[in-house]
């Protein structure tokens, strides 16, 4: 028996035949038809790692063969401060992934946010100084790449340093402004030292617009010019219904490539709700107030919209089969619609449904969607 959902797809006439009709539990694994060397990943909370949550350990156990934490690694939960590092969590993250042979990304070292403020804290109220916040830095990517090294795979290194202006400039941060651009380089020159083995990736949302790519794009070539290891670009992929269009899509993983590094999809979701143009990507410092009129599925979202979904959903892995020699790993930020930060972002308080599967962990059309592309290919 199909879900009625499933059934409005075949109406509204879309090329799906939806192969799903006993949902995610009985159905494919979505990681077994991932192709070759293209890894299918998921971030997890504290929470799931913890098993707290059997649904949604049951899910992430059998689709995904690779693990992000969403929140657990950032320096605020890790480091809160000068002299504390909080490891527990970091370590249940890790064990967890091991026991299920999953790859384990770290994300972030460097960012903007989430940085607790003694980070940027200069000596006797001064300004911070550049020694000063490099020593941070390294002690910092030090203690948590070198914890987990040989069990982390890759890191996020350097996490959004691009502003999404017209010309993609760079963004200053308090990183910038204490270390000079070169903050980046020295972050992946530290991790590389902690970790030589570990993978190490530049990671950024709105990529597709192409002056913040460019701007990604000469940032691997400086990494490379000053002979760093960089194995990758993550394009974080927080995308909505209606754009980017699959013709940017498919430009950030062409250029990336181009660029001599692996594209990773690091954080794909696809809002359904309303945003004002001026919220696209993932700028945290935008944030409007709750427009309760723009909270259109407060319930569920009807079976018209599920279809939108699914399409979207169905383009965008075509895509990423079609340029499967340039894609290392495409991971969804989240594992089901009631965990979604987009729930709170870009308008806090409304129901979002941006993921594959919903808020009573079931398969929706979406999932479907995805299992028809990967099983075309
Ligand atoms: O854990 C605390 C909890 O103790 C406290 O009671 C509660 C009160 O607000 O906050 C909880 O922390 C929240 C945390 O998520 C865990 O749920 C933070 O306030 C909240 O700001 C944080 O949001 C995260 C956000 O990054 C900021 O770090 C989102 O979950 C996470 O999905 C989001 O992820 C980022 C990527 O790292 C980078 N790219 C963009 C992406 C979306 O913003």
């Amino acid at each position: 028996m199909r879900r009625p959902e499933a059934l409005v797809l075949g109406a509204l006439g879309t090329a799906l035949a939806v192969v799903s009709a006993v949902g995610a539990a009985d159905g494919p694994a979505l990681k077994d038809l991932m192709p070759k060397g293209m890894l299918l990943g998921v971030a997890v909370s504290q929470g799931q790692v913890e098993e707290k949550d059997q649904a949604a350990v049951d899910l992430v156990t059998r689709h995904y063969d690779s693990i992000t934490p969403e929140n657990l690694l950032k320096w605020g939960p890790v480091h809160p401060e000068p002299d504390k590092y909080n490891f527990a969590p970091a370590d249940t993250f890790v064990a967890f992934g091991e026991k299920r042979k999953m790859t384990l990304i770290g994300h972030t070292l460097v960012w903007h946010s989430q940085t607790p403020a003694w980070v940027f804290e200069g000596k006797d109220g001064k300004p911070l100084d550049r020694e000063t916040a490099l020593a941070r830095m390294r002690d910092h990517i030090n203690a948590v790449v070198g914890r987990y090294k040989g069990k982390i795979k890759g890191w996020d290194v350097v996490n959004e340093a691009i502003n999404d202006d017209a010309e993609g400039t760079m963004r200053k941060s308090k990183w910038q402004q204490a270390i000079g651009d070169d903050y980046i380089a020295k972050a992946f020159e530290f991790a590389h030292a902690a970790d030589p083995q570990a993978e190490l990736y530049y990671n950024d949302y709105s990529l597709t617009n192409a002056p913040k790519r460019a701007t990604a794009i000469r940032i691997v070539k400086d990494l490379k010019t000053r002979g760093l290891r960089v194995d990758g670009v993550g394009e974080q992929g927080h995308w909505l219904l209606g754009g980017p269009s699959l013709a940017d899509i498919e430009a950030t993983i062409t250029d990336i490539a181009a660029a001599g590094v692996k594209v990773h999809i690091t954080e794909l979701d696809v809002d359904v709700l309303p945003r004002d143009p001026g919220m696209y990507g993932a700028d945290l410092e935008k944030r409007a107030k709750f427009k309760a009129e723009t909270n259109l599925y407060p319930d569920s979202l009807p079976p018209d919209k599920q279809a939108e979904l699914a399409r979207r959903y169905a383009e965008i892995f075509a895509i990423f089969l079609k340029h499967r020699d340039k894609i290392a790993r495409v991971t969804f930020w989240g594992v089901d619609d009631g965990h979604s930060w987009l729930n709170g972002f870009p308008i806090p308080g409304r129901v979002n449904h941006p993921l594959l599967f919903d808020r009573q962990r079931k398969a929706k059309p979406a999932f479907d969607a995805v299992v028809e592309t990967l099983s075309k290919k």
